[in-house]
């Protein structure tokens, strides 16, 4: 299958690579022309790129240059969309950009290909507006990072042909995830969890209630998550969770989407996040409060 990438940024490059992984010629687009190059870098030398695979022994040296080579980058939209089968937006969470894109998409990509977003909050109805395709558009919405996370969000909305979920939730499983299937309703179905999880914790966090370990170990040591809600945020990109939680409120109009005055304090002065995940980032939750990561009680 051949696929075209919008966006290559975080979630751009992690989807580029588990597509190229499964075989299929991926070509990418940014329309900052340095993330091209810094995007390619990041597949064969980030911490879940194709170096650290063949490291933890998951790929060969040879298959990982293979890899590699399925993986164009080029510089205008319509070049990176001209052959595809399959077209992916993950350009910023921005309605009005992302109409833009797809719109944008929609002309350059053959008329038999579809189209799909990674959006994690606003509605196809919203982005695909002024597609004319509107049934072969669908949402695939990741979860970072994509290498290694098994679930893809599958979003259709009452345009969606059958036959476009149908074959998105079986080009899910070819790239070995697993597909869930929501309806085009702001926050799907993961978000609008996480993101209450997220909004609670900083509701516990502003009231003085609870410490910022102590609120991620409830998650991790009492529930058994992988990772506490301030962990989670800071893998996310405080800028990208930020975003999303405007997004939710400017769709819902609910006062629960409401982001933290702490959180916007943070993405104000540059704390983007985990620092070896977002470039240019100050640091994170830890960082911003200047505190140790504990596991140990106090
Ligand atoms: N960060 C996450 O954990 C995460 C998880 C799931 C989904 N998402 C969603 O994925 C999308 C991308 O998020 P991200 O974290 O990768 O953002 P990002 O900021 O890392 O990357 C976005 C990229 O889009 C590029 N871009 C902007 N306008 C463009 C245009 N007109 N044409 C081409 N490229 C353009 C930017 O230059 C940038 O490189 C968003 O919709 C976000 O909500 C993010």
């Amino acid at each position: 299958m051949k696929v075209g990438i919008v966006g290559f940024g975080m979630m751009g490059r992690q989807i580029a690579q588990v597509f190229a992984q499964h075989e299929n010629e991926v070509s990418v687009t940014d329309e900052n022309h340095e993330s091209l190059g810094l995007g390619m870098d990041e597949i064969e030398n980030g911490p879940y790129g194709l170096k650290a695979a063949v490291a933890r022994g998951k790929l060969s040296t040879t298959d990982s240059s293979t890899v590699l080579s399925r993986i164009k980058t080029v510089v205008h939209l319509k070049d990176a969309c001209a052959h595809a089968d399959l077209v992916i937006e993950a350009v910023y969470e921005d309605p009005d950009l992302k109409q833009r894109v797809f719109q944008e998409i929609d002309s350059s990509a053959p008329p038999t290909a579809l189209l799909a977003s990674n959006t994690s909050t606003l509605t196809l109805t919203k982005i695909a507006a002024k597609v004319k395709r509107k049934e072969r558009v669908l949402g695939m919405h990741f979860f970072n990072p994509a290498q290694a996370t098994k679930l893809v969000e599958v979003i259709h909305s009452r345009e969606t042909a059958p036959e476009t979920i149908q074959r998105g939730l079986e080009i899910i499983k070819l790239i070995g995830k697993t597909p869930i299937l929501a309806k085009d309703e702001p926050g799907f179905i993961a978000n609008r969890l996480g993101l209450t999880l997220f909004q609670e914790a900083s509701r516990l966090l502003e009231d003085e209630i609870a410490s910022i370990n102590d609120i991620d170990n409830a998650m991790k040591l009492g529930y058994g998550h992988p990772m506490g809600p301030f962990q989670t945020a800071d893998l996310v990109g405080l800028d990208t969770r930020l975003r999303n939680l405007e997004s939710l409120f400017h769709a819902t109009g609910d006062q629960k989407w409401l982001p933290s005055k702490a959180l916007r304090e943070m993405v104000n002065q540059g704390y983007l996040g985990d620092p070896s995940k977002r470039r240019g980032s100050k640091g994170g939750y830890y960082q911003f409060f200047r505190i140790e990561p504990r596991t140990e009680p106090p």
